[in-house]
């Protein structure tokens, strides 16, 4: 019985075509059948062939963080807004406020410059496995493992054939079972040539984020530039634009549901793999102690901005990014309890167990993975709460901590070395700090501190920081009055001081820092910490590691009939399924598509995440909406389908059966926010912008028309 039930419960998870972020090089074995089932009508080599132009010519990692992609054959490169907001914001000033008012360059000479930006692209990927992995014998350690990995890696880096102008890449895959090799051209010339208004590219900023119904233009334009022979250089007016080997024909056909999609791009990181015991302590303890601590800063945040507009435009970005990660691990939490993600992975283990159990030679190889799994989490647990505790407020969550976090090297330099070691890394700190003061309110920083440090004392352990923690806010009486003896002494806190010491001697710049009072207080609780937490942790990390590589091993020969992809690390990757509206719960039932009158039902005026531009409401009342119509006549804004993605996959075109871009990936739903560690077909989605919503901002409300004529605008 118990027997038929789990075969009942998992023929459809086994055989079922849905998840998955794919590696290009193997779609032709391991997806083209399924896909061409789906209704895909090219070839698994039209998306990815090494030797001659193929899809992922269009495809660039952007900037690092997103993905973009080329739709002319003049370098024009689509990613979202929220991937070029930096850019966006940097040429932003008050007479020019890009930000509020969007950005159209008339003509290339226009386009602006944007250092920093970057566009990569993928030559070509090698399966590298059995040399990266020459010499790795079963009985090594960890340690010795690693060590002849990284020698195999660099034999493996200078005996690939390459380019000049190309590097070279190598990731694990698999949890390090696997390692591919990957050539890259990167481009640093890129202009920033348009991005709608904030009230269409961010529309619902951080209340609909990670929510569907949906209505963002989340798109922006940029343009990559090349030297005179199509390779990469550095800014330079004399730099032309890039004609890159492919560039995506954009569709106004409209999609329906059922449609066979594909996003193609750069997922950051899944957790797929874990055990039961490692989600739950991800939802159960991890979570909600970042969560808690976010909350918290997020709300110190939010009623400053609110009383003062200035706090809001220097606090806006810091907001939303906080804020970004905050409402997804919310929403991962919920969604792990709603959908049994525990349940569905026990069940998983306890398949894998039978299978195991049966098996002598897999019994004696994989018997103990489990349960050893299992003790190293739970072991583990304390250490990596007090972690994540640590990483939050020592960190990322108090500026001027997280600005001593980032010192603390340099200023220890002085104090083992002298102003001769010290001075070399001047310039260095000074352009950091420069960047910190631009949009620092001490006032904001020094509130988020006293709460947040006393949440530290509270949550973790006194012998971890947390009592260092507590004797200074009771010597200082209270949690508020030991912030405000910090932010009041310390020269971190206060621009003029700061500038004042730096002019001078660095010798007195150096005595200042190692007894500045922020400096001292980090240390106070950062030393405990790590050293009673670090190697501990490190130690318990990289056993589970190696059980995790384990694992991964034993489930790809133990469950033969499925297919696994390997974890998201950054690296190109596609990823299928249909355009789809989903279910969350009972009678609720969400369509897969919203329009611009979606927009106008949550239009507040003068509200800043729901105002809505005098002219796009102009548009709405005459419906003049072109070719970018619907054939009912309303304009498509956002869509969903079940593509599987995460972070990094934002600005990922979305592409039709023919590899036309329909869309640009930039959201996931909010129920589906778990499937970084349990994609489920059912409830997961991804979310992105319409191409007609797209051509009809640049067209129709823009007016620029040079853009949408450089385009390649295909209709069936
Ligand atoms: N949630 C999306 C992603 O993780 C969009 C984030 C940008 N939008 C925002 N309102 N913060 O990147
Ligand atoms: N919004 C994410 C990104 O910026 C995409 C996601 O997490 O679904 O990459």
């Amino acid at each position: 019985m118990k027997k038929l039930f789990l075969l009942f419960f998992l023929l459809p998870a086994l055989l079922a075509a849905q998840g998955g972020m794919w590696l290009p090089m193997h779609l032709e074995k391991q997806n083209e059948k399924d896909m061409k089932a789906l209704g895909f009508k090219l070839d698994a080599d039209d998306l990815y062939a090494p030797n001659r132009p193929s899809v992922k010519d269009a495809i660039c990692q952007f900037s690092g963080g997103c993905t973009g992609a080329m739709v002319s054959s003049q370098g024009l490169l689509l990613t979202n807004h929220h991937c070029g907001f930096d850019a966006i914001q940097t040429h932003s000033t008050l007479e020019h406020n890009y930000v509020e008012e969007g950005f159209w360059a008339k003509t290339q000479s226009e386009e602006l410059p944007s250092p920093g930006e970057t566009a990569m692209f993928i030559s070509r990927m090698e399966d590298v496995t059995a040399l990266a992995l020459q010499n790795v014998t079963e009985s090594m350690n960890e340690r010795d493992r690693q060590s002849q990995i990284d020698k195999n890696l660099a034999q493996i880096r200078v005996s690939t054939k390459k380019e000049k102008w190309e590097e070279i890449l190598i990731r694990p895959f698999y949890n390090g079972n696997q390692y591919f090799l990957f050539v890259t051209v990167t481009y640093t010339d890129v202009r920033l040539v348009g991005a709608p208004p904030s009230s269409i590219g961010k529309f619902g900023a951080d209340t609909d984020n990670w929510v569907w119904p949906r209505h963002t233009g989340d798109f922006s334009m940029f343009r990559v530039y090349a030297n005179k022979d199509n390779l990469p250089a550095d800014y330079s007016p004399d730099n032309k634009p890039l004609n890159p080997k492919h560039f995506l024909p954009v569709s106004i056909s409209g999609v329906k549901e059922g449609d066979f999609t594909m996003i193609y791009g750069f997922p950051g990181r899944t957790d797929e793999y874990l055990p039961a015991i490692a989600v739950q302590q991800t939802g159960e303890v991890l979570n909600p102690a970042k969560v808690n601590i976010r909350d918290r800063a997020l709300k110190i945040m939010d009623a400053f901005m609110r009383k003062d507009p200035g706090v809001k435009i220097a606090y806006i970005a810091r907001y939303a990014s906080i804020a970004n990660a905050w409402k997804k691990w919310l929403g991962e939490m919920q969604g792990l309890k709603t959908y049994k993600a525990l349940d569905k992975k026990r069940d998983y283990e306890a398949e894998f167990t039978r299978r195991v159990q049966q098996n002598p030679g897999w019994k004696f190889k994989y018997g103990n993975l489990l349960p050893r799994l299992e003790q190293t989490y739970k072991e583990m647990e304390p250490y990596a709460h007090a972690r994540d505790n640590y990483l939050e407020i020592f960190v990322r969550n108090s500026e001027l901590l997280g600005m001593v976090a980032s010192l603390n090297s340099w200023i220890k330099s002085y104090e083992e070395g002298g102003v001769s070691a010290f001075s070399g890394k001047l310039k260095d700190a000074k352009s950091r700090l420069d960047g910190f003061y631009k949009d620092y309110r001490p006032e904001v920083d020094q509130a988020v501190f006293a709460a947040l440090v006393e949440l530290y004392a509270q949550h973790v352990k006194e012998d971890w920081g947390a009592g260092f923690v507590k004797s200074e806010a009771t010597n200082r009486g209270g949690y508020d009055k030991l912030a405000a003896y910090i932010f009041q002494n310390s020269i971190l806190a206060d621009r003029n001081k700061w500038e004042a010491l730096v002019a001078g001697d660095p010798k007195n710049l150096g005595e200042a820092l190692k007894n500045d009072p922020a400096v001292v207080f980090w240390r106070g609780a950062s030393n405990p910490y790590q050293a009673g937490v670090v190697p501990k942790l490190q130690e318990l990390q990289s056993t589970a590691n190696l059980l995790q590589r384990q694992y991964m091993a034993a489930q790809l020969e133990v469950f033969k009939e499925k297919r696994f992809f390997p974890d998201a690390n950054s690296t190109l990757r596609l990823t299928y399924g249909k355009v789809r509206g989903y279910s969350p719960k009972d009678a609720v039932i969400y369509d897969f598509r919203t329009y611009l009158d979606g927009v106008m039902e949550k239009y507040i005026p003068g509200d800043y995440e729901f105002d809505v531009p005098q002219k796009l409401i102009d548009l709405w009342k005459t419906k003049d909406y072109g070719r970018y119509a619907t054939s009912d006549g309303r304009l498509p804004v956002c869509f969903l389908g079940s593509n599987h993605t995460t972070g990094g996959n934002s600005g990922s075109p979305a592409l039709d059966a023919r590899g036309n871009l329909i869309g640009l990936n930039f959201d996931r739903v909010w129920e589906g926010t778990m499937s970084d560690l349990n994609y489920d077909p059912a409830i997961c989605r991804n979310i992105m912008v319409d191409s007609r919503y797209i051509l009809f901002i640049i067209d129709k409300y823009a007016g620029a028309t040079r853009l949408i004529e450089e385009m390649k605008v295909v209709k069936k």
